[in-house]
């Protein structure tokens, strides 16, 4: 049995202010337990006072992004060991902003992956088609190419302690959701190409579904047998709307 998961993006928003109330609601949300893991990732520079405000609680914490590096001259960087000292234990690596705006290749994320794993963290791998690559009937190709890479550097075994996120990037930020058969069918895909290379580790892999995850689509997305949670952007900045995803992947 894999105990679903649902992780909060909330990309480059927030303020103290906003998020101590945010907290503050998710905490009274969730004082009666959750059938589902719970993972808030917030910008780096608000990491650590929200992980004092944590202490104690079941949620957890999550950068957005990590270096490859572990110190060094990288001016505008933060290490993984970094983010453990703050009090993260996941670290998502190769989201499609990254990818894209960012211009990080498969090689660069799977540095960062072996990084973050070495910090002691979980990474949060994020792979996905463009609405291009979907429509030329690419998809499974892609997340070969995105996942292979990471696979072939970091090994099999390194899956053991990670997750990975299907977000399609034509879903993510749109309000268009991919279906639930659409995420199921890439979903399988997903663990069907780490089974190949380790059957055990594929089963027990949580595989994300991330891309206008909403309390109203999260239910058919999460009841799909290969979707083990969500990867919830702007859905996450609201407590009301990610506590009942929460509640849908239970
Ligand atoms: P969205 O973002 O839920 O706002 O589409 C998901 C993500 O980018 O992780």
């Amino acid at each position: 049995m894999r105990t679903p998961l649902v992780a909060g993006n909330w990309k480059m928003y927030g303020s103290r202010e906003r998020n101590a109330a945010l907290i503050r609601d998710l905490i009274l949300g969730l004082e009666n337990g959750a059938a589902a893991e719970v993972l808030v990732c917030p910008p780096f520079i608000f990491l650590h006072e929200i992980g004092r405000n944590l202490g104690g609680q079941k949620i957890r914490l999550g950068a957005q992004n990590a270096s490859a590096e572990d110190e060094g001259a990288f001016t505008g960087e933060v290490s993984a060991p970094m983010l453990r000292d703050v009090g993260c234990s996941h670290a998502i690596v190769g989201h499609s902003e990254r990818r894209i705006l960012f211009r990080e290749d498969d090689r660069l994320i799977a540095r960062k992956f072996v990084a973050v794993q070495r910090a002691g963290l979980t990474p949060v791998l994020c792979v996905g088609e463009s609405l291009e690559e979907r429509e030329a009937g690419r998809t499974a190709s892609v997340i070969d190419g995105q996942l292979g890479a990471v696979l072939d550097v970091a090994g099999v075994a390194a899956f053991h302690d990670a997750v990975v996120a299907y977000e399609p990037v034509w879903a993510i930020g749109t309000g268009r959701t991919a279906s639930p058969d659409q995420a199921q069918e890439t979903h399988a895909h997903i663990r069907g190409m780490i089974a190949s290379r380790d059957a055990k580790i594929a089963d027990s892999i949580r595989l994300l579904y991330g891309g206008s995850v909403k309390a109203a689509n999260a239910t058919e997305l999460f009841a799909m047998p290969d979707v083990d949670g969500g990867l919830v952007g702007g859905a996450s900045l609201e407590a009301g709307e990610f506590l009942r995803i929460i509640e849908a992947a239970a």
